[in-house]
């Protein structure tokens, strides 16, 4: 199958991603005060997330972004993650918020958390998700915080990609099976 743009239907409207941003803000505000935060963006889907979500956060905060990819093309996940760029600075003793677009199979998140806990001695590290596929996971890792929880779809827009396209929508879509 092949993603056209007249065939997309809306899932969540810009409206209503904004306000669940909002919504992550207050409580993400409150966990964590005035205490400093690294937010640790994935690239590239997490962009517009991140960016979007950080700007409604009121600590000290400093902005990371590491690049990782597991979806080669296409529509399923390749089932193995490439690190392809992760130099991040010195997080030991740092509250560590990683912000991604959505957690499927849940091999990324995996991944990442891993990674944290082999490389750092952190005071805190939170997973921040835009989206959630419950349904898809084939780890038992879960998100702290998450926008919206989805079933089997593919969806494009807002940071999410169909073999590049679309992440520049203001809406997340998803195509009607027929
Ligand atoms: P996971 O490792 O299987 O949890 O996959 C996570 C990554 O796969 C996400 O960061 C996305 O880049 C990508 N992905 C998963 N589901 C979708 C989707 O429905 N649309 C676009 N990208 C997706
Ligand atoms: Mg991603």
């Amino acid at each position: 199958m092949d993603i056209k743009a007249e065939d997309l239907k809306i899932l969540f409207s810009e409206d209503q991603i904004q306000t669940k941003i909002k919504e992550i803000a207050a409580e993400l505000n409150t966990l964590y005060g005035s205490e400093e935060v690294y937010a640790i963006c994935v690239l590239k889907g997490a962009v517009f997330f991140a960016i979007d979500l950080v700007k409604h956060l009121n600590m000290p905060l400093k902005m990371e972004f590491i690049r990782l990819s597991s979806y080669g093309s296409g529509f399923a996940s390749s089932g193995k993650v490439n690190a392809v760029d992760i130099s991040l600075p010195d997080l030991n003793g740092k509250n560590v918020l990683i912000i991604e677009d959505i957690i499927d199979t849940g091999l990324t998140a995996k991944f990442l958390m891993d990674f944290m806990h082999c490389n750092f001695k952190t005071k805190s590290t939170k997973f921040c998700s835009l989206l959630d596929k419950k349904i898809t996971r084939k780890t038992d890792i879960e998100p702290d915080y998450y926008g919206f929880e989805i079933d089997n779809k593919f969806v494009v827009g807002y940071g999410l990609d169909y073999e590049g396209y679309y992440r520049n929508l203001k809406y997340i879509g998803y195509v009607e099976e027929k």
